[in-house]
């Protein structure tokens, strides 16, 4: 069995570090305050509130909805995803009480073919009565015998619904709400920071934050070499190291190469195996790139190309960079820029844009 996952969360023993965050969570919900938590992509939002959860079900009593509103597009999708969130949890004293409270507000309820799961949707005739459903679902937790935390991970994406009023009258409802503690979780840093820091938006200063940074090389080496040591896998610290570097902890990219590292079948690692792996990634992203050259206008993928080649850069419309780089006129790179960071290609952290992709940004480099 592989133990560098990459996909869902699977036990503490295979999830790096992250103690302190677990610890400002879990004393931030269980102290009747909402927290709103941040990162890049891929750095392990989810993962970690997968791994709170996992810990509070051990510890305590609470009740843990997870949702991710990614899909939802509207108010009806929101209350959905909250209602089928609720009757995913099977606890005994819940599960009956939140199935007779949806059932009241008449959904269909059909059977995912595929998970064999039960799934509830609540059609509502219009926004008012989404609303209304909302309601009737928060006063279930206010009653409910123990506390409620819900996660909403994605949540930025509430400020793409059309009900234009929905972030303002969420607030509200929730400002009154006693038994229930919030975890907000978002990647999208122009949307996540303007819905939290900007005084004339409804969830202004509402919560704590917390940025979730990369995880250290010390602390990520030692949990890659323990993994591999206990797993029957030899390999020296500071191969160890390198493939880290490579990947510069960025927590998917290194999941994924130490994952495709144990997938190559060597009892010794080397640094002819990270190699091996770096050579596997490089032919993957070859199509990648191509694929995105047929995308991208050219003055883009020149200023993407320009940034991975440089690993970072803190001015991309300085003349030395541009000049370097041939990219044309500074206003070019200008526009350039703003599309690519839309688009999540690029980021801006730190004071220097960076490409998102270290993979690709390592292709672009070879
Ligand atoms: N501390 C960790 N230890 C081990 N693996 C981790 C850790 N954090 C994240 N991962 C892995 O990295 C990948 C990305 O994590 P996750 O999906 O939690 O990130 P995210 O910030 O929610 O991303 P997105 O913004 O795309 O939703 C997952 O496959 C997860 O298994
Ligand atoms: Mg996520």
């Amino acid at each position: 069995m592989n133990p560098f996952y990459i996909s869902a969360y699977k036990s503490p023993e295979f999830f790096c570090d992250r103690e302190k965050e677990t610890s400002i969570l879990t004393e931030t919900v269980t102290n009747g305050r909402n927290i709103m938590l941040y990162s890049l992509r891929r750095m392990g939002k989810t993962g970690l509130i997968k791994h709170l959860y996992f810990n509070l079900s051990q510890n305590t009593d609470y009740q843990l909805i997870y949702l991710d509103i990614y899909r939802t597009k509207n108010v009806q999708d929101f209350v959905n995803e909250l209602a089928n969130a609720m009757l995913s949890i099977q606890k005994k004293q819940w599960y009956q009480k939140a199935f007779d409270l949806i059932k009241s507000l008449r959904p269909v309820i059909t059977i995912n073919p595929v998970t064999g799961s039960m799934e509830a949707e609540i059609k509502a005739v219009n926004s008012e009565q989404s609303l209304s459903n909302l309601d009737v679902i928060f006063n279930f937790f206010e009653k409910f015998s123990t506390k409620v935390i819900i996660a909403i991970d994605e949540f930025q994406q509430i400020t793409e619904y059309p009900e234009s009023g929905f972030e303002a009258l969420l607030r509200s409802k929730i400002q009154f709400l006693n038994n229930v503690n919030f975890i907000y979780s978002g990647s999208n840093r122009r949307i996540i920071s303007s819905m939290f820091n900007d005084y004339n938006r409804p969830f202004y200063q509402s919560c704590n934050t917390l940025y979730l940074e990369k995880i250290s090389f010390d602390v990520y080496t030692t949990f890659i070499s323990k993994l591999m040591l206990e797993n029957g896998r030899k390999i020296d610290t500071s191969t160890v190291e390198n493939g880290l570097k490579w990947t510069e902890s960025y927590s998917w990219y290194t999941q994924n190469f130490f994952n495709r590292l144990w997938g190559k079948g060597v009892k010794t690692i080397t640094e002819s195996t990270l190699f091996d792996v770096e050579m596997d990634i490089f032919a993957e992203k070859e199509r990648d790139f191509v694929e995105l050259r047929n995308l991208l206008p050219v003055n883009q993928m020149n200023l993407l190309t320009a940034i991975a080649k440089e690993n970072q850069v803190q001015k991309p419309n300085a003349i030395d960079f541009i000049k370097k780089h041939r990219l044309g006129s500074a206003s070019s790179v200008n526009s350039a820029l703003k599309v690519l960071e839309n688009k999540e290609i690029i980021y801006f952290e730190n004071g220097v844009y960076k490409v998102y992709d270290v993979f690709l940004t390592r292709f672009l480099q070879s």
